[in-house]
């Protein structure tokens, strides 16, 4: 059980929204309410694994002997995982990271002025692919967050971030996914797959480093 395979391993997790500034009083972000990453961080806690939680802002207690680091933006979310890289052995990476940040940031609070408004966004680094191409990776699971396609574009996400495991999420379906209790996940990785259906993200997060712990002892023993 996972109560045994996780015991003494460090793993470090994202979770929640990153906030991208437009100027001080203003940012673009999403509705990632950390519930999943901070339940992955609950229960691999409980399994035995010393436990980084490296989190956007989001207003949810610190699960308990977890170490949480607090960050706003993408750039800032890389920073901590990089920090927290060496002697990690599993990174999960449940954060919904804003795809892009504005170009610039404005000193003062943009005036209302014209009747439109045009900003300029550019691509935030992608921290899940950049933790996974290191030399020292450790075993990577990323979240793949869909509405169609779902499996079609999961597999593809763990290829191109040459990831060893992906939980995706139907986002369509009702009451599950951003900022829900409940979630649905079907997990790939190389050579097999898993549907793990509707349950609370708690027993979801359970069922889930079962599966993690699992492929991660497979790929050791390779
Ligand atoms: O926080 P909750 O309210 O509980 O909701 C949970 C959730 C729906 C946010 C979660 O289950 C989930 O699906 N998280 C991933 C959401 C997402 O942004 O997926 P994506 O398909 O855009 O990204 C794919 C993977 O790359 C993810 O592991 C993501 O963390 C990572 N990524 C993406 C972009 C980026 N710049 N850096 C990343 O690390």
């Amino acid at each position: 059980n996972a109560a045994q395979e996780l015991a003494g391993l460090n793993i470090v997790i994202t979770a929640g929204p990153t906030r991208e500034a437009l100027d001080p009083v203003r940012y673009i972000s999403n509705h990632s309410s950390g519930k999943m990453g901070f339940a992955i961080a609950h229960a691999a806690r409980r399994a035995g694994a010393t436990v980084t939680l490296i989190c956007g802002p989001v207003n949810l207690p610190t699960p308990a002997h977890c170490t949480r680091v607090d960050v706003t933006s993408a750039e800032e979310m890389l920073a901590a995982a990089e920090q927290h890289m060496p002697n990690c052995d599993i990174f999960i990476s449940t954060a919904a990271v804003a795809d892009y940040r504005a170009a610039t940031v404005a000193d003062n609070k943009i005036k209302k002025s014209s009747d439109e408004l045009t900003l300029t966004f550019i691509k935030n680094p992608d921290i899940l692919a950049t933790i996974a191409a290191r030399p020292d990776a450790p075993f990577t699971v990323g979240f793949a967050a869909e509405s169609q396609h779902v499996e079609a574009y999961a597999k593809d996400k763990m290829k191109r971030k040459r990831l060893d495991m992906i939980a995706a999420n139907d986002i369509t379906r009702e009451g599950l996914g951003f900022n829900s209790d409940n979630n649905a996940l079907h997990v790939f990785w190389d050579g097999g797959d898993e549907a793990l259906p509707e349950g609370s993200k708690q027993a979801l997060a359970t069922s889930l480093l079962q599966r993690v712990a699992a492929q991660y002892n497979n790929k050791k023993s390779k």
